[in-house]
């Protein structure tokens, strides 16, 4: 028998620390940002598949789809960032990813080496931090309020990195309906972050998973990459959130040059990994068809689920706990008293078919576990209600419920 354990390359991903029951299959999936299933067009996505083999005849899927992806789908992206999110990216510098975690995935690997700082929000979206940990890469987080990083800490973080002869790679957002802390960055914070970054020739990557799911509240402030003309912000964003997870398409966009340099989002003609083109045909036929109603389809649903999950948590948990009250996105996230621990909890959890994520996933120390996230975008609103009233049940047996 061939010992494969000798033969692993030294860059398989490191060990990273995940609570017991992450895994476990429940009914109340709230540990997931999936798709809204009820938006899911079956019929409508099987017509824009069909468009899609008649636009492009049998080249387009006997060939391998051209460098940076499925042009129209780059075209498509760069209108509806000039659009909606202030950003003026030329086609040419999209491209087209397996998800918004494939985009990310091939920057991790462009740009980080063991050891590397990352400068992250307080809290940060786990399956990214999972990656970068398990790349070896040391994610410092920098404090913040409830409109994102501060600027004097991130001026702080990068002066004492500075100070150790080191260089952050890049300071990571997700500025829009942050995961897990769910705020927006006000476009003046925006304008003093950048101006930090600048001072210490430290490029953003701006992750703007959820800039479609704006329920209610102020219009969007521009993107980051859209308020900076000098090249300093890196971009990535989906359509997984919107039309479905298991689509897997998603985007980056890149400063000139930058993009150039990447041969995983470069090179003609070489069946590298990535995303399926028959998938990317899909998106750009059916978002031209449909985009505004499918957009407004799934705030609607959101809307709704989000109000039953506030509703739950006020009918359930107690005044002293606290917890967001997001104007898009698809997440909550609570805090419970110190001392609780909803890592160790969480078995307990799976064992009453309710999932969530605690606190310590969205940290690289794996620590502040009396915090928790719950996402609201897969269960309908009955069952929102009937997850968070025996998450409550069980949180207050284990005492977490006395102050
Ligand atoms: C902030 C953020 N970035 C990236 C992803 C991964 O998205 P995708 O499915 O497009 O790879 C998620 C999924 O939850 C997310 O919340």
């Amino acid at each position: 028998m061939v010992d494969y354990a000798a033969l692993f390359s030294r860059t398989l991903p490191r060990a990273v620390a995940t609570p017991e029951g992450a895994n476990a299959a429940v009914k109340y999936i709230f540990s997931v940002t999936n798709a809204v299933p009820e938006v899911i067009a079956a019929d409508e996505y099987l017509t824009a598949i069909r468009a899609g083999l008649d636009a492009g005849g049998p080249n387009s899927l006997a060939a391998y789809p051209p460098a940076g992806g499925h042009t129209g789908l780059r075209e498509l992206v760069a209108r509806r960032l000039a659009a909606n999110r202030g950003f003026d990216a030329a086609p040419d510098d999209v491209f087209i990813s397996d998800g918004a975690g494939g985009a990310i995935t091939i920057l991790l690997e462009s740009f980080i080496n063991p050891g590397d700082p990352i400068l992250v929000e307080e809290f940060t979206y786990m399956g990214s931090l999972r990656m970068m940990l398990e790349r070896g890469a040391e994610p410092v987080h920098v404090p913040g309020d409830d409109d994102g990083m501060l600027p004097d800490a991130l001026d702080d973080a990068l002066k004492s990195l500075d100070n150790a002869g080191r260089r952050a790679k890049f300071v990571w957002m997700i500025p829009v309906f942050q995961n897990p802390l769910g705020f927006t960055v006000s476009e003046p914070r925006r304008r003093a972050l950048l101006d930090v970054v600048q001072r210490y020739d430290v490029p953003v990557l701006e992750n703007e998973s959820y800039a479609d799911f704006r329920i209610d509240g102020d219009p969007l402030p521009p993107a980051f990459a859209g308020l900076s003309d000098n090249g300093d912000v890196m971009y990535v964003s989906s359509f997984t959130k919107l039309l479905g997870c298991g689509l897997r398409v998603g985007f980056g966009v890149l400063p000139p040059g930058v993009k150039a340099a990447l041969p995983q989002v470069n090179s003609e003609n070489l069946p590298r990994r990535g995303v399926s083109h028959l998938a990317t045909m899909m998106v750009y036929e059916y978002m031209r068809e449909h985009e505004a109603g499918h957009i407004a389809a799934v705030r609607a649903a959101l809307q709704t689920r989000r109000d039953a999950m506030l509703d739950a948590l006020e009918q359930n948990f107690p005044s002293f706990c606290e917890w967001t009250h997001p104007q898009g996105g698809m997440l909550i996230f609570v805090r419970l008293p110190e001392g609780a621990d909803t890592w160790a909890t969480l078995p307990k959890a799976t064992r009453r078919d309710v999932k969530y994520n605690p606190g310590g996933v969205f940290r690289a120390d794996r620590q502040r576990n009396n915090y928790f996230r719950l996402t609201y975008s897969h269960n309908s609103p009955e069952e929102i209600r009937e997850g968070v009233a025996r998450l409550a049940e069980l949180f207050r047996e284990e005492g977490y419920f006395e102050g």
